[in-house]
């Protein structure tokens, strides 16, 4: 039976029914409009002036005035849109350059751009393992993969046609022992500097592990490109396997981050990105980024390698954070973490939704992360920081996070939540 405006009854019961067994639990999702004001960390969101805590903006360079410029100059002379995908007629010379200086920063001998991260993870285990990966495959391929992953690499597993197994978070071990049950070519997946948690994964193991079974190892560094190691070269670099490409053959990034743009990149050996080129359907059937993007984000990887004074400014705001935490005596509830991802578990989605809105009254944007993002029972504050954020912005954080955490610390953590 039609309803008033001419929906059908069965339509709007399963749509209610979806929408209300979240608000049920918690879990419905609210999404803010935010608009940047100047060119720092602060944000109007409903009309409040909030220091933004939350973005990934890692670099403070999503505002930078050469990236704005580098974007406008292009959009001036090429127009915005890239008209069409890259095996088509959507690839410009933007696009080669950035795959170039990708593939140089990264030390790897190519780089292949794909529209966004997500797009370019779910590409990793189907080109490589999936159904057809090689030609007389009979047995299917297996993906490992962290428990901790993004949801990316997950969808990237349950996608590709393949078997699936998850270890248990950084267990290099349990790693091992996945594969060594595993049948057919195999993948391991893990993010670089994990999203949620602000850890980086044991790489070396890993890739030990991996080349004893001769299984692929892609890293995801979506977080850590631009921030970690002495140059800024991500996980690989603070583990000292830059130089070794084949130890791990697939480093995903992304240009949405730290640097200041959108986007993403695969990069490795010339033949892997060759295949990524001819086999990956996230690449083929869609259409290829603004040319105008992939000039904004080449000046933010030029800038993050050119200012290596953000990357220590943005250290030195997390490691006072941490110092000073400790002091207030919450180090219990803080994950560890050296990188711009601080992770303070509060155990329900409703105390991490309280200490949200409370922060929020108190001018400051900082994210309640819950299930499905994060396992149940560790709800969570998560704060990022970023290069643009000032010592005095520092200072009102920790007010406030002293004055609001102590009502939200009633729920006792998870098993395995204990730092
Ligand atoms: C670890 C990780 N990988 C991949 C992605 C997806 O990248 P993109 O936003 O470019 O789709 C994200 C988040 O955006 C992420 O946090």
């Amino acid at each position: 039976m039609p309803d008033s405006d001419g929906q059908p009854a069965w339509q709007r019961a399963a749509l209610a029914d979806t929408l209300e067994s979240l608000r049920a639990a918690h879990l419905l999702r609210q999404r803010r409009t935010v608009a940047v004001v100047g060119a720092g960390p602060e944000c109007l969101v409903a009309g409040a002036q909030l220091v933004n805590f939350s973005s990934n903006d890692y670099l403070g360079l999503a505002q930078h005035p050469r990236l704005r410029e580098a974007f406008t100059e292009v959009a001036r002379t090429h127009g915005v849109g890239s008209g069409g995908s890259h095996h088509i007629t959507g690839h410009h010379a933007e696009h080669t350059r950035l795959e170039e200086v990708l593939a140089a920063y990264t030390h790897r001998e190519a780089a292949l751009l794909f529209s966004t991260g997500y797009m370019a993870n779910l590409a990793i285990s189907r080109v490589l393992v999936g159904p057809g990966a090689r030609p007389g495959l009979s047995v299917p391929g297996t993906v490992v993969g962290d428990a901790l992953n993004h949801a990316s690499l997950i969808d990237s597993a349950r996608l590709s046609g393949t078997t699936f197994g998850r270890y248990a978070h950084a267990d290099a071990t349990a790693a091992a022992r996945l594969l060594a049950e595993s049948t057919g070519p195999a993948l391991l997946l893990t993010d670089g500097l994990f999203s949620m948690d602000g850890d980086l994964p044991p790489l070396r193991e890993l890739a030990a592990v991996c080349a004893a079974r001769e299984a692929w190892l892609a890293v995801d560094d979506a977080h850590g490109l631009g921030v970690l190691g002495a140059t800024g070269r991500g996980v690989l670099e603070v583990a000292g396997l830059l130089g070794t490409p084949d130890a791990a053959p697939i480093l995903m990034g992304t240009l949405g981050k730290a640097f200041g743009a959108f986007g993403a990149f695969i990069a490795g050996r010339r033949e892997l990105v060759e295949v990524f080129r001819q086999r990956a359907r996230t690449y083929i059937f869609t259409t290829a980024l603004p040319p105008a993007v992939a000039a904004a984000a080449r000046m933010g990887v030029t800038l993050a390698l050119d200012e290596p004074e953000r990357r220590q400014h943005l250290q030195a705001l997390v490691d006072r954070f941490r110092y000073e935490l400790t002091g207030l005596g919450l180090a219990g509830r803080l994950l560890p973490s050296t990188s711009p991802i601080q992770a303070i578990i509060l155990g329900s989605a409703e105390a991490a939704l309280a200490a949200s809105a409370a922060l929020q009254s108190r001018g400051l944007l900082v994210s309640a992360i819950r299930p499905p993002t994060v396992p149940a029972g560790s709800a969570r504050l998560r704060i990022t920081f970023s290069a643009a954020h000032t010592e005095a912005q520092l200072d009102r954080l920790l007010e406030a996070l002293q004055a609001v955490l102590p009502s939200q610390l009633d729920t006792a953590l998870p098993a395995g939540h204990a730092a």
